[in-house]
């Protein structure tokens, strides 16, 4: 069985961090999203795995490398633009031969126990497994109808009227049949050839595709605030380690984790969260759901339920930072120089949420 994984795509609605990286490249629980998505299929024991990708291939291929890491093979396979699900398993036939193979879209994150179901679909006789769950907003997504017995009905892509509120999920398992689908399809009223489409070809022609309704929670990281609600559920689910320096003024719960060479200096840590490699807090404050990157400083400054990027600094603020994501090399800081006013360099579709006059 082979994996493959979509990591195309330009992440406009995670601007400006994804003006200068992959939105798959966030981190959530300070491990890339690509990176858990990857993990998760070798988990399942598959080896052979294809990257499609787009725009943003250079930064993707800097950052994954061959797979040696995981012990796995990593092919690259590029598409020329973002023409749609179906579109990105046509151009990887090559690639994929006559395997069974999961399709795995490099910015979802779901909650543990999927490998099993993935190793298990190699020996099924299905023609295809999709993934299904419950969402409070079906219209964001392709939505499946099925029958009392659990059979599939049909399936539409962002449906104005949903049928059900069971969305896909963005993993998907398929034999080679799914090939003269992609080629029988024609592009949506978005101009994507739809996977929706090509798996509802399937169930029209009596192929074998099976339904499973995952339990658990899944989020697909669109936006920002879609990023901090994974790193939160992620982060809950970790198994805290302390690997760093924490120093004996400092107060750092059992739920956090404190990676190699990071130093907490008279600071007090609240978990779930998790301060990266080489990353100091001194005088700082971290509460509950925060995850800090590599390489950062926290000073004399309080952040709770925030993602922060490596390279970044956050010194000298009186006021709790909250619900913030953070970029890569960023500096937020009191500024000593007059006049007293707020100076600011955010770049291209930065947000600012500055306190009115009730918070001063
Ligand atoms: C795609 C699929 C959709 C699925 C979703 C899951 O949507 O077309 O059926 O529910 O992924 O993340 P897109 O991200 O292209 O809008």
């Amino acid at each position: 069985m082979k994996g493959l994984i979509l990591s195309g795509g330009k992440g406009t609605r995670l601007y400006p961090l994804t003006y200068t990286s992959a939105k798959q490249l966030i981190p959530v629980a300070n491990k890339p999203v690509l990176f858990r998505v990857i993990e998760a299929i070798r988990d399942a024991g598959i080896s052979d795995i294809g990257i499609v990708v787009g725009d943003t291939a250079e930064e993707i291929k800097r950052a994954v490398g061959p797979g040696k890491q995981w012990n796995i093979n990593i092919t690259y396979i590029p598409q020329e633009a973002p023409l749609g699900l179906a579109h990105a398993v046509k151009i990887s036939q090559e690639f994929l031969g006559d395997d069974h193979f999961v399709m795995f879209l490099g910015d979802n994150v779901i909650q543990g126990g999927i490998s099993p179901l993935i190793a298990q679909f190699a020996s099924s006789s299905y023609n295809s497994q999709i993934v299904l769950t419950q969402v409070d907003h079906p219209q964001q997504y392709g939505v499946a109808q099925l029958d009392d017995s659990g059979q599939i009905i049909k399936l539409v892509e962002k449906p104005k009227e949903p049928p059900s509120n069971l969305a896909l999920v963005g993993i998907y398992m398929f034999d080679a049949h799914i090939f003269e689908a992609v080629n029988a399809i024609k592009p949506s009223w978005r101009g994507e050839l739809e996977i929706t489409d090509a798996i509802q070809w399937l169930v029209d022609r009596s192929y074998n595709v099976h339904a499973y309704v995952h339990r658990g929670w899944w989020i697909d990281t669109g936006k920002p605030t879609d990023m901090l609600e994974a790193n939160s559920l992620v982060l809950e689910e970790l198994t805290p380690t302390i690997e760093g320096y924490v120093d004996r003024d400092s107060e750092v719960d059992s739920r956090v984790t404190v990676e190699q060479g990071a130093e907490i200096i008279n600071s007090v840590v609240r978990g779930p969260a998790i301060i990266g490699k080489e990353t100091r807090l001194v005088n700082a404050y971290v509460g509950p759901f925060t995850s800090i990157y590599h390489h950062c400083l926290v000073e004399n400054a309080e952040i709770s339920r925030s993602i922060v990027l490596e390279h970044s600094q956050i010194r000298n603020i009186n006021r709790r930072i909250e619900d913030s994501l953070i970029g890569r090399h960023v500096v937020v800081h009191r500024s000593p120089i007059r006049p007293r006013a707020y100076k600011f360099t955010l770049g291209d579709h930065s947000q600012l949420g500055l306190l009115g006059d009730e918070g001063s």
